[in-house]
This record gives C-alpha cells, sequence and structure tokens, in this order.
C-alpha cells in the first residue's frame, strides 16, 4: 500500500516548494541596509589612500578620500560605520596620549563626518591598543598586569572625547571590566546620554581570527596576547556574565565577536536579551575565509548564507566588510 510510504502529516516540502514560501519559512531573516554596519579604516595623512594587503578590496582612507566613497555607498543604501583610527606618525606612549588628542585622525574627521554625510550613523571603535607603546587595550601596571582601575578611566575619556567630537555611537571594544558602567557615567556627566548610545563588546573572545585587522591597525601587543582579558573561546559562561554585566551597566547595544563560530553564544545573548539590539562583527579572518572560498559566484551565495544564519542566530546588525558587496547584492536583487 502506498499510504504505508506517504505519511501526509511529515510532509514538509509542501510548505517550501516556492520561492515565495520559502521566504516565509524564514522570518527574520532579510538583509536590509540597516542590518548591515561598515568597518573602515581612517590615515592620519588626509589625502592619504592604502590598499590593504591583508585583505582584499579593502582600503585605508585619509578623510578626504574617506568622504567620497561613503558618499559612492550612502547613495546605495549605507546606513552605519565603524571607524577605526590608523596610526603612522603619532607617537604611542604607555597612556594612549593619541587616542583622544586633537591629532587624533577619528577626533578630527567626525566633525567633518557628520557635515558631509548627515544621515550616515557613525560609531567610534574606542580602544588604547593603536595608540599604545606596548599595544595592550588596557594600561598596565609596572609589572606588566592590567591595570584595572586606570584602564577603565582612560577608556571612559577616550569614548567621551569621541562622543564630543560626533559620534553617535561609541564602542569600546578594549574588554576592561566596568567600562560600560564608567563611560556612561561620563556621558551622563555631560549631558550626552541621550544623544550617543554605547554599543559595547560584549562578548568578544581571544581568537586567532584578528590576524589581518592587527596588520592593517599595526595594533599587534608588543609581548603576551590578549587572552587575560578577551574572552576564552570555549566558554559560555563568562560571555554570558559579560553580557549580563554590561547590560546591568546600562549598555544599549551588545555584540559577540567574532560571528560564524559563535553563533551559540549569539543565540543565548538573544535569548536573554530579547530587548537588547545585537550586533555581531565578521571579523578579518572571516572575510578572508569567505574571500577564498571560490569564484565570486560562490563568494556571494557563501556570504549571504552566512549573513542569514546570523539573522536566524539572533543577529540585527552585521558589522562586516563585505558591507559595499552586500550592497550591490541586495539593490540588484529588488
Ligand atoms: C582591538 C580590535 C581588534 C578588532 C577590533 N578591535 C583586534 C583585537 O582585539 O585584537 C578585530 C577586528 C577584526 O579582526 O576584524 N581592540
Ligand atoms: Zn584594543
Amino acid at each position: 500500500m502506498n499510504s504505508l510510504f506517504l505519511s501526509p502529516e511529515h510532509v514538509l516540502q509542501g510548505g517550501y516548494f516556492h520561492e515565495t514560501l520559502r521566504k516565509l519559512q524564514e522570518p527574520n531573516t532579510s538583509i536590509q541596509p540597516h542590518n548591515i554596519m561598515y568597518p573602515v579604516f581612517l590615515l592620519e595623512n588626509e589625502d592619504g589612500f592604502q590598499s590593504v594587503s591583508s585583505m582584499p578590496n579593502v582600503y585605508r582612507y585619509g578623510i578626504n578620500k574617506l568622504i567620497p566613497a561613503l558618499t559612492e555607498l550612502v547613495e546605495k543604501g549605507l546606513k552605519s560605520i565603524l571607524i577605526f583610527g590608523v596610526v603612522e606618525t603619532l607617537e604611542k606612549d604607555a597612556i594612549g596620549t593619541n587616542a583622544d588628542s586633537p591629532q587624533n585622525p577619528v577626533i578630527k574627521a567626525l566633525p567633518k563626518l557628520r557635515a558631509a554625510l548627515p544621515n550616515l550613523v557613525l560609531a567610534a571603535d574606542v580602544c588604547l591598543c593603536p595608540y599604545t607603546s606596548h599595544g595592550h587595550c588596557g594600561l598596565l601596571t609596572p609589572n606588566g598586569a592590567i591595570d584595572h582601575a586606570e584602564s577603565v578611566k582612560r577608556i571612559a575619556e577616550v569614548a567621551l572625547a569621541y562622543a564630543k567630537a560626533g559620534a553617535h555611537i561609541v564602542a569600546p571594544s578594549d574588554m576592561m571590566d566596568n567600562r560600560i558602567k564608567a563611560i556612561k557615567d561620563a556621558l551622563v556627566a555631560n549631558k550626552l546620554q541621550n544623544q550617543v548610545s554605547v554599543l559595547s563588546y560584549s562578548c568578544k573572545f581571544a581568537s586567532s581570527m584578528y590576524g589581518p585587522f592587527r596588520d592593517t591597525m599595526k595594533s599587534s601587543p608588543m609581548a603576551g596576547d590578549r587572552k587575560c582579558y578577551q574572552l576564552p573561546p570555549g566558554s559560555a559562561g563568562l560571555a554570558m556574565r559579560a553580557a549580563c554585566r554590561d547590560v546591568a551597566e546600562g549598555a544599549d547595544f551588545l555584540m559577540v565577536k567574532p560571528g560564524l563560530p559563535y553563533l551559540d553564544i549569539v543565540r543565548q545573548t538573544k535569548d536573554k536579551f530579547p530587548q537588547h539590539p545585537l550586533f555581531i562583527y565578521q571579523v578579518s579572518g572571516e572575510y578572508t575565509m569567505i574571500c577564498r572560498c571560490g569564484d565570486s559566484n560562490e563568494v556571494e551565495t557563501t556570504l549571504m548564507e552566512t549573513l542569514t544564519c546570523m539573522r536566524r542566530a539572533g543577529a540585527d546588525c552585521i558589522i562586516t566588510y563585505f558591507a559595499p558587496l552586500i550592497l550591490s547584492i541586495i539593490s540588484n536583487k529588488q
């Protein structure tokens, strides 16, 4: 008897044989421009323009080259960027003086970006590692350990300086405990708390996938590694505690970084804090892996599948070096 083999209540294929029906089966996974944030590397030299040897199609720009490039992308739908200052000639010292000095490229560029691209959301990465002589993300005690109190104080000063210069979002990537409260307190003391949001790199792991970025930024630690402040890759427990702590300290947005191998962390964070928009940083190593996965068609389909799965896992916004490519893919589809 046929019915032995055909059990109607077990037939799933009746629900996804057509593209339109398939879309109904993938709720909340669409990729629209507001789901994408583009990281940009900003040079001190205002007319500078350099390619990045470790990352295909990624460039470092001086502000005079960055504005025209972003203007073109905004016309294609770009909604937000994450800015990293790159140091070539500014002096690096123990306390990262140039993280918020008047010569800092991010401080100089923010007012120009606000004026030139008034609708673009500007997030500034807040960290000390590009500006410290030792290359660590916080300040050190004489014996080389992280000086917790001094690090947090300094990170909050830098975040406040970027907020005053015009960042809509300050995004501390340093992973020093208690920095979110210190930053929020500084914003409140300066009446900026309702005009600047705090995007915490809340669940940032000590990953081997940051290599191409560190080449780009010249920000590797001179000695040691970052395992005493970035999270151990196997620890879902610390990731949960860090997210809970950052929410309690007033983070507006949370982040999981890297993305692809950490989608379980994305899901656990979204389930715990469904009211907080959640970001994924698709990091430089993930970018180069996808770039190497095949020809341009395979790169595009692998990329879009990856983004869909990140959305399925609970990400609201994905920070990605692929932003220009994604904008062209999604605008061609519509
Ligand atoms: C530094 C920082 C890193 C990244 C963003 N900010 C590197 C690190 O923490 O070692 C990684 C970004 C990427 O790999 O794309 N605070
Ligand atoms: Zn850092």
